[in-house]
């Protein structure tokens, strides 16, 4: 039986890493306050490039990107501050709620297009950072647009029903058994950048199937094929060096000289190549530890 002596040592010696971890993971990719750390979030969270309609040369953040979805297609919305049409009314509770639990305006139920499965892992304070820099953003007058879904897949009350099978409002938690980088990797995968909300298959319902994380989906985001990035071998990116996903990461680039294309350029040019290459080494340090699952996705 070990005594309570030995406990302790491990005990106060993962207490202080814990402290070490979290005061970096508020600190890094912006020294300078929370509105400039907002604003590295919001493109490694990929809000601007999802809440943006590029394509059609709309203002940054003002919504109107159209999401094809299994049951149609859903518009991401004006999350400038605008006091009408954006989210210029919102208090620090009403933006925290949205990010949490996917709850809005009205406490109606959002559509988890609205990746909050993940965001429901970031901490308050980076939430509420990147509150602070969207206050800063030039407000833009524009309505939003009402997704067109299919019944009954666009009856909104029946998202609670989805939530409560596939949704938990679940702060993300560190390991103290891990180092400081894998942390920040695990935060920075699991909460801001969500490459599992892509890279892992959906169940018929459109629930994450996560026994089978980050193995791929064949039948995924927006039609897109996402492939397999555990480190398994055969089926998924084991032979690539934490360097080799850095580098996709910031400049589209695969190892064998192809570059990726889509959606996933979209997120790296409005996204990831904005991080620091230190969160990207540590998302890619993280990713490297997952388990190597065989599931060729094509
Ligand atoms: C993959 C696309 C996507 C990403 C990435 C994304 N959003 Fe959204 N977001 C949406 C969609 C779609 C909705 C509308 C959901 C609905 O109508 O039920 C939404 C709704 C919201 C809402 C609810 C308020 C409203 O206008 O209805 C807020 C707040 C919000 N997003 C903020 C963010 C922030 C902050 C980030 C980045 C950390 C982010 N979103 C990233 C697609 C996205
Ligand atoms: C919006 C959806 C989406 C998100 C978010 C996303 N990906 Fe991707 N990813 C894709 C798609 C689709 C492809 C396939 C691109 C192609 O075929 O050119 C891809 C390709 C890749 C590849 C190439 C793998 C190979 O074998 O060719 C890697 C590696 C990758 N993504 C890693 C990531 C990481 C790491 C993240 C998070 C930091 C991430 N992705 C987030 C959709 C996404």
């Amino acid at each position: 039986m070990p005594s309570a002596q030995c406990k302790k040592g491990p005990a106060i010696a993962g207490l202080a890493l814990a402290l070490w971890a979290l005061s970096w993971l508020s600190s890094a990719g912006a020294a300078d306050g929370p509105v400039a750390r907002g604003k590295y979030l919001v493109r490694a969270g990929l809000c601007i490039a999802c809440h943006t309609d590029y394509d059609n040369k709309g203002a940054e953040l003002a919504g109107g990107y159209a999401i094809e979805v299994p049951f149609g297609i859903i518009y991401s919305t004006n999350i400038t501050q605008d006091p009408e049409t954006g989210i210029g009314r919102w208090s620090d509770e009403d933006f925290l709620r949205a990010m949490r639990k996917g709850v809005g305006r009205g406490g109606r139920h959002l559509f988890p297009a609205f990746p909050y499965t993940s965001f429901t892992n970031m901490t308050d304070g980076d939430i509420l950072a990147i509150k602070a820099y969207l206050s800063t953003v030039r407000p833009v007058r524009k309505e939003n647009r009402a997704p067109e879904l299919t019944a009954p897949f666009g009856w909104r009350f029946l998202l609670a029903g989805w939530k409560w099978r596939y949704f938990e409002e679940s702060p993300w938690t560190l390991d103290p058994d891990q180092s400081v980088q894998w942390n920040r990797g695990a935060y920075l995968v699991q909460a801001v950048t969500h490459c599992g909300e892509c890279h892992t298959p959906r169940d018929w319902a459109g629930g994450l199937n996560r026994e089978m994380l980050m193995a791929g989906a064949a039948d995924g985001p927006e039609g897109e094929t996402a492939p397999n990035i555990t480190p398994h071998k055969a089926t998924g990116v084991g032979d690539w060096s934490v360097e080799d996903m850095v580098e996709l990461l910031k400049s589209s680039y695969k190892p064998d000289g192809d570059n990726v294309q889509g959606l996933m350029e979209r997120v790296i040019v409005h996204g990831y190549e904005h991080m620091t290459d230190e969160d990207l080494t540590a998302i890619a340090v993280y990713l490297r530890s997952l388990p190597p699952i065989d599931h060729r996705v094509e």
